[in-house]
């Protein structure tokens, strides 16, 4: 008897599965994951489709192009779907690799780390995990086991993860709430504040001061001094001083580190977002020797801290190539550039315009806050959108940015004054002037009451009521 040959598996074209269900995805979304955010979509209107992303820019269904400000959450630093990183990433599945052995070790995560080892002279150990809260929890372990003390002290307003141990050094109470208790011995001060971390550190009991060089949550960016003095207390504290670089680093301030403005040297360096091309989930830890000596300090002790996933082939070559690509394309000096160009424009509109009381931010990571107004007029808007809902008015400068201008940007965190700017690197001097233009129309749109902005505030109060 003839065996039936068995029929060719069909391959699933995932582009083919985009293009025939995209317009079933908000539906999808509220039947069967977050309903939520669907609600939140619609109601702000970002619910256009997008059907693709090249560079610094997203396209809608129509093919309406929109410059990202928002990069993924900082994830897309070289762009989206640089070509180089998409091309190395098939080389590895064509190259049919020994990946994850596990009962072996990974030369392409050796070869990430001693790039990125190359970029901290003064550490000397990589860890590799599988997302910025993975990065922070093996800080959390590491510095524990390296100092034998348990205490984490950490800043108002940070944001370090969701995870538990990340959550328990997570400033924001919206992300807290309901799912305490968190990790003991966590330790919160004032972000920028030198005496509260001396108090902290006094007792000797802080195994690690985990600390974001530019907080994301607010952009808020500390006094000249701030970290290296901070360094310099931990260390005569015997505490770990652990930069939180996951998005701040990699060029997105205009320097590899943002350490680097300040000459700082930390113990750890956390890194992801950007190092994952903006296709493979990645986080590293990089360190010094010493610790590494304490954490695997035994042969029985080799796999005491790790993760299936930490090291496979394609985030190992997604981070290759996506620090061959900011070198480059010079990405970091072009952030360095732009950055300069952009927050010098958007300050020279605060005089301009009541509302507009900060720009701050280094490189291409930039806060742009607002204040409650003097004159009557606005102030009587203002009071009555902000006791409703804070931080509400953000959102008639972000609706419109999106809706009249096609630029996508966002708010700095729960009930903040403050939009961010965090476009991929490669933006360019026309899309700075298109950022320009759109700001100042729509902050001066924003300073006509009665007008559509303000319009659009009463809309969102009804909403919001709903
Ligand atoms: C500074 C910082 N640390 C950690 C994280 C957590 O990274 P992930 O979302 O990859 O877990 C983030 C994410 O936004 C972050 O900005």
């Amino acid at each position: 008897m003839l065996t039936p040959t068995p029929k060719p598996l069909a391959t699933i074209d995932a582009g083919d599965l985009f293009a025939a269900h995209e317009v079933e995805r908000y539906d999808m979304h509220s039947r069967h994951l977050n309903a939520q955010m669907v609600r939140v979509l619609k109601t702000i209107g970002f619910d256009v489709g997008f059907c693709r992303g090249a560079g610094a820019y997203l396209y809608d269904r129509d093919d309406v192009r929109y410059l990202d400000l928002l990069s993924g959450f900082g994830v897309f630093a070289v762009g989206r779907n640089h070509p180089a990183i998409r091309e190395s990433l098939k080389s590895v599945l064509d190259a049919e690799l020994p990946n994850l052995v596990q009962m072996d070790v990974s030369t392409l995560a050796g070869l990430l780390a001693e790039r990125l080892l190359a970029k901290v002279p003064y550490l000397q150990r990589a860890f590799f995990a599988n997302s910025g809260a993975e990065a922070v929890e093996a800080a959390i372990k590491f510095a524990r086991a390296a100092t034998g003390r348990q205490g984490i002290v950490f800043c108002d307003h940070a944001f370090h993860g969701l995870t538990y141990g990340a959550l328990s050094l997570t400033g924001d109470e919206i992300f807290r709430k309901g799912f305490e208790p968190l990790l003991p011995d966590c330790r919160r001060i004032p972000f920028n504040d030198l005496a509260a971390l001396e108090e902290a550190l006094r007792r000797r009991d802080i195994a690690a001061f985990i600390v974001e060089p530019i907080q994301g949550k607010g952009v808020n960016v500390p006094d000249d001094h701030y970290l290296k003095d901070a360094a310099a207390l931990c260390r005569r504290h015997g505490t770990l001083f652990v930069a939180d670089e996951v998005q701040t680093g990699l060029g997105r301030t205009g320097r590899f580190l943002a350490v680097e403005h300040w000459g700082v040297e930390p113990d750890m360096v956390l890194l992801a977002k950007a190092l994952s091309g903006g296709h493979v989930p990645v986080g590293a830890v990089l360190t010094r020797d010493e610790v590494f000596s304490k954490v695997f300090d035994r042969m029985d002790r080799a796999v005491v801290h790790g993760s299936t996933f930490g090291k496979n082939d394609l985030a190992m070559a997604a981070g290759i190539a996506t620090l061959e690509v900011i070198e480059a394309e010079k990405l970091v000096e072009n952030a360095d550039r732009l950055g300069t160009r952009l927050i010098a424009a958007l300050k020279a509109m605060i005089p301009r315009h009541e509302m507009l009381s900060e720009v701050r931010g280094k490189g291409l990571m930039i806060g742009v806050e607002f204040a409650a107004p003097q004159s009557l007029k606005l102030k009587a808007a203002w009071h009555l959108l902000e006791t409703a809902n804070k931080g509400l008015f953000c959102q008639l400068i972000t609706i419109p940015l999106f809706k009249q201008h096609k630029i996508m940007a966002q708010v700095a965190g729960h009930g903040s004054h403050t939009i961010k700017l965090l476009p991929s690197l490669v933006l360019s001097e026309n899309d700075c002037t298109w950022i320009e233009t759109a700001f100042d129309t729509v902050i001066a749109d924003s300073h006509k009451v009665p007008g559509a902005v303000w319009s659009l505030g009463k809309t969102l109060l009804e909403n919001a009521r709903r």
